[in-house]
């Protein structure tokens, strides 16, 4: 049993969040950390689909597929499943501020912080071209490597 579990957060959940998850998979696995690890969205206007085609491609440059994953919205539940909540830009932890039932433990973060990048946005590339993909993966592989260091080392 993992001490642990991580969900990733933006507005779709067919971009950026799916990204960050298979990429903290790959450094929980790399580590060999134990944790659960999903990710939603704050709007459920893609529930049910599976991430973006661009977002799929780039995972598979990187060596993933992601092709199984399904987008679903932020629940209450989550906040009380999950010790770590991460939002990919402010106003993703803004709406996930307002959603937080009183007395939920989970800790909210921006996920660049665990990059160094307090308070820096993972940009949204979904109105963009293939390559904001791939700066997407490298920001979100960046904080997942911090990210998963920390929990190897006790917390975050
Ligand atoms: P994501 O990107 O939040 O990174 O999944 C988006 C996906 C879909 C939409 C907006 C952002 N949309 O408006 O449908």
């Amino acid at each position: 049993m993992s001490k642990f579990a991580v969900l990733f957060v933006c507005l779709g959940n067919i971009c950026r969040s799916p990204l960050a998850e298979a990429a903290f998979r790959l450094e929980a696995e790399r580590l060999g950390l134990s944790v659960a690890v999903d990710s939603a969205g704050t709007g459920g206007w893609h529930q049910g689909e599976p991430p973006d085609r661009r977002a799929q491609a780039a995972a598979r440059r990187n060596g993933v597929d992601i092709g199984g994953y399904r987008a679903r919205q932020v629940r209450k539940e989550d906040f009380v499943r999950f010790t770590h909540i991460v939002a990919m830009d402010p106003d993703n932890l803004a709406d996930l501020e307002r959603l937080r039932p009183p007395g939920a433990q989970a800790e909210l973060s921006l996920i660049l912080e665990h990059a160094g990048r307090a308070s820096e946005p993972v940009e949204d590339p979904y109105y963009g071209g293939d390559d904001g993909f791939d700066v997407t993966w490298a920001d979100v592989s960046a904080a997942a490597r911090g990210l998963a260091l920390a929990l190897r080392h006790g917390g975050a």
